[in-house]
């Protein structure tokens, strides 16, 4: 916790994770911007979590809804790229639907990297910020990647490699980029998971609000940092 009150921006944050990330950073004292597809949704939870909350409609997968936000969401000091989708199980890479593998990669690695275009390199000429993305297990080939859901995987072991860039990108300029594998959270994505979606909001908080000497370009797993 750095002490300070951010603005932080949170992508899907309507629910589940991303839900959960908005309320405790907002608890903590930050600022937050609840973005959402379904932009009532993300006023429904503005008003839920009260002063210092605000809402905005945004689908990472359209460049001018990403471009709209940024305009209008002013200086945002914080970066959660939560939204995502897991549109494959049980699936042999060799059967593989390709249009299905290319939505899933509009969201989960370019819907990441839309927002970081738009987002980082305004913290960097503020000389502070925090970028986390929200990856996954399945994509880490020191866990072994997931063949069962190769869309997804593929899509997260990819938001891995633009994590280590965009880290390399604003190394020493203040602005630290880090993913976090979660684990099996309880949501729509994984509702008979263990974990409750306030539990990995606790890690992805302090993710996001990493002290001024932390760690950028790693993958971490409950504050430790894991092999890709
Ligand atoms: N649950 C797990 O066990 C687990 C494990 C590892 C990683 N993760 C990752 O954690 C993140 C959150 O997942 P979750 O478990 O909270 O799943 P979830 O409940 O299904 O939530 C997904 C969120 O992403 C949003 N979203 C989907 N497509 C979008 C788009 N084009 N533009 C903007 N928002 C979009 C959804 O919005 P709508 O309500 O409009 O659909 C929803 O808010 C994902 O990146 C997921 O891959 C989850």
């Amino acid at each position: 916790m750095t002490g300070v009150s951010r603005t932080a921006l949170v992508t899907g944050g309507n629910r589940g994770i991303g839900h959960a990330v908005a309320t405790l950073l907002h608890t903590r004292g930050h600022r937050v911007v609840i973005a959402a597809r379904d932009g009532a949704e993300a006023r429904s939870v503005a008003r839920e979590l009260g002063e210092g909350a605000t809402a905005a409609a945004l689908d990472v997968t359209d460049p001018d809804s990403v471009a709209k936000l940024a305009a209008e969401a002013g200086e945002v000091d914080i970066l959660v790229n939560n939204a995502g989708v897991q549109l494959d199980w049980g699936v042999r890479p060799t059967r593989a639907d390709l249009a299905l593998v290319d939505r899933t990669l509009n969201v989960n690695l370019l819907g990441a990297w839309r927002m970081a275009g738009a987002l980082v390199p305004d913290m960097v000429r503020r000389g502070w910020g925090r970028v986390v993305n929200i990856s996954s297990g399945t994509g880490s080939f020191t866990l072994g990647i997931a063949d069962a859901c190769p869309a997804y995987s593929v899509s997260k072991v990819s938001l891995n490699a633009l994590t280590v860039m965009l880290a390399k990108e604003t190394e020493g300029t203040g602005v630290l980029v880090n993913a976090i594998n979660p684990g099996l959270v309880r949501t729509r994505m994984r509702p008979d998971a263990p974990q409750t979606p306030r539990e990995a909001a606790e890690h992805i908080v302090r993710a996001a609000t990493l002290p001024d000497d932390g760690p950028s370009g790693v993958f971490l797993r409950r504050d430790a940092v894991i092999g890709w």
